[in-house]
């Protein structure tokens, strides 16, 4: 069983990153109506890096920027660079450049990662109990997140999950601090505990230059630490994957995921 054949997995194919960042958003304002359906707020992981910014672009123009009832949706980060909020390299401040400063209405709720914090094993701690007390847990339950965008990095990386630099322990943390030797700062990152504990992830995937990465993404049989992407597989929660033709070049008919039954 390939990572597409995984029951709760889809593949879709997108003409271009405009057309994943459309689809992308469809899919963000589907979950958010959905949870205000079921009395509950919307709340969302954004990922970093350069993929979901058109996203944001898009969830900030009509006819999203209007139909999302913003009110109901509370952000969090799936990964954040332990960088202050006004550095170019900050997660959170790219979002809020993209799409926080240009909703009309104010979110529910909005919590970065502290990036302000003594040490990023600090912010960790910190960011765990601002996700226990949001999402109202005890102190050793993993918050079940509505939907996390993810990425996916060419080394197979995903969040700030990167091979060789993967959280350490028993599983029961929800958030990682982690120093990654190759990456320019210091990383906070939701644990796999975490991810796989998701109701929906969406991986947005865009760019000739993840051809090769996505095809083993989608080809990967089992869970690999080296491969963190691979680690990706939640217990009780959908994943699509939102990818555009130029990424998608070397993903073979035969890695496609059957139709939605
Ligand atoms: C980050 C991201 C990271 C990203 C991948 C893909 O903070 O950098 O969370 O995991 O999703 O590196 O990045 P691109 O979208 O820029 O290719």
């Amino acid at each position: 069983m390939n990572n597409l054949t995984r029951p709760g997995t889809s593949l879709l194919i997108l003409e271009d990153a405009d057309a994943l960042a459309r689809e992308a958003a469809h899919r963000f304002a589907l979950g958010a109506g959905q949870a205000v359906e079921h009395g509950h707020p919307f709340r969302v992981a954004l990922s970093g890096g350069t993929t979901p910014l058109e996203t944001f672009h898009a969830l900030a123009s009509a006819p999203y920027l209007r139909s999302v009832p913003w009110g109901s949706v509370e952000f969090f980060w799936a990964d954040e660079r332990f960088v202050p909020f006004d550095h170019t390299d900050s997660n959170f401040g790219a979002a809020r450049n993209a799409l926080l400063d240009r909703l009309g209405a104010p979110p529910a709720g909005v919590f970065p990662v502290p990036c302000n914090a003594a040490s990023v094993e600090d912010a960790a701690r910190e960011y765990e109990e601002t996700l226990r007390q949001a999402f109202e847990l005890g102190s050793e339950e993993i918050p079940r997140f509505d939907l996390i965008l993810l990425g996916l990095g060419e080394d197979g990386h995903t969040a700030s999950l990167f091979p060789g630099f993967l959280p350490s322990g028993d599983g029961t943390h929800a958030v990682a601090g982690l120093r990654p030797a190759h990456a320019s700062s210091f990383r906070v990152s939701l644990t796999p505990a975490t991810l796989n504990a998701a109701r929906e992830i969406v991986f947005l995937v865009s760019g000739a230059r993840k051809a090769s990465v996505l095809e083993k993404a989608l080809r990967i049989e089992a869970p690999d630490p080296s491969f963190p992407a691979s680690l990706v597989r939640p217990v009780r929660g959908k994943v699509h994957w939102l990818v555009d033709r130029a990424a998608a070049a070397r993903v073979t008919e035969s890695a496609e995921a059957p139709p939605e039954g």
